[in-house]
């Protein structure tokens, strides 16, 4: 290029854009980017430094625009460059491209554990039937654990139950964790009059030995239901009702005689589904000394009430073994429900 026109002169140098520009284009990476600028801008054997020699080469009347055209393009190729490098390092800063083609990871969810589920299901069927769900405090006075219930201090019946209280001050009545849910029959009569048909379902504390049947705490749903003219016959509708929707199916409820304090007559219920009998807890016609303790006529009103094991109608619903499962923590048990 040493006699060059400044015609040529400067096509060169639009070949020269041209092909830093498609150079910087291409480059996908910082030794792409670095090729080009050696390519174009080099400092010893660059396009730029060759050109530059040319310069010397043209007319004199040629070299100041030879020399403006010039200097127009080097600086454009420098900001190129330097424009390509500054992306990259953006690029880097921000780390690895993301692959939107990728499967994602999956958000493990969870669900409600099978104890809850089943309270919610009770409630929903008693519901059905009628029945307002009612809440009581666990931390209950013996007045509505015991007394109110016909379970009066020397109470044989107490024994059993008689375990969890808590520490009060000197004189005072101490309370206790309520050993029955029970004790809401007696909350929900004292509040209002009849007629009433109320459950209640929630915790309740025993000195039990944990096996694959018992556990110190457990959960009870407690039925009462208040009104003229009630009779056994209702309770049994009522808890076959129950059992053939929460169960599925022809459910057979059984009644055995038995003796709680606070119905008379009293009775174990049992439940057949699938050719077995369970035993699912106890019921009876409220005991006229449990109305009349609540302020209630018993010669107006009559009532049923029943008492049954959260975990055992789960764990014949769902095939549950041992009620211990329930409260391991163990997600590959809790998944299955
Ligand atoms: N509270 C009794 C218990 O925990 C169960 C029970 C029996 C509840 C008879 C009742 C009932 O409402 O009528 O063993």
């Amino acid at each position: 290029m040493s006699a060059a026109t400044l015609e040529s002169f400067l096509a060169e140098l639009d070949r020269l854009r041209a092909d830093s520009e498609a150079a910087v284009a291409a480059a996908r990476d910082a030794a792409a980017v670095e090729a080009a600028r050696v390519e174009f801008a080099g400092a010893k054997s660059g396009r730029l430094k060759a050109i530059q020699k040319a310069l010397g080469g043209l007319a004199a009347a040629d070299k100041p625009a030879g020399g403006r055209h010039f200097n127009e393009a080097k600086a454009a190729v420098t900001e190129l460059l330097a424009a390509a490098q500054a992306r990259l390092a953006v690029a880097a800063a921000a780390g690895p491209p993301i692959d939107v083609t990728l499967p994602g990871s999956a958000v493990p969810l969870g669900h409600l554990h099978p104890i809850t589920q089943t309270i919610r299901r009770v409630q929903e069927i008693m519901g059905r039937l009628g029945f307002e769900s009612v809440d009581g405090p666990e931390v209950e006075d013996q007045w509505h654990n015991f007394e109110a219930l016909a379970i009066p201090a020397e109470h044989p019946a107490r024994d059993p139950l008689d375990n969890f209280y808590l520490a009060v001050a000197r004189g005072a009545d101490p309370l206790l964790l309520r050993s029955q849910t029970s004790t809401v029959q007696i909350r929900v009569m004292e509040a209002r009059r009849p007629p009433l048909r109320i459950v209640s379902l929630g915790r309740v504390y025993r000195p039990d030995t944990a096996d694959a049947t018992h556990y110190p705490m457990f959960h009870q749903v407690e039925g009462l239901l208040v009104e003229p003219g009630t009779t056994m016959a209702h309770l049994k509708s009522v808890l076959r009702l129950f059992a053939s929707s929460f169960l599925g199916g022809d459910v057979h409820v059984r009644f055995r005689p038995s003796f709680f304090p606070f119905t008379e007559p009293s009775v174990e219920v049992d439940m057949e589904w699938g050719g077995r009998w369970v035993e699912m807890g106890g019921a009876g016609m409220v005991d006229p000394a449990v109305l009349a303790a609540v302020g209630y006529d018993p010669a107006e009103v009559s009532g049923f009430a029943f008492g049954l094991g959260v975990e055992r109608i789960a764990a014949r619903r769902y095939g549950v073994a041992d009620i211990r499962d329930f409260y391991r923590n163990d997600v590959r048990f809790l998944r299955q429900f």
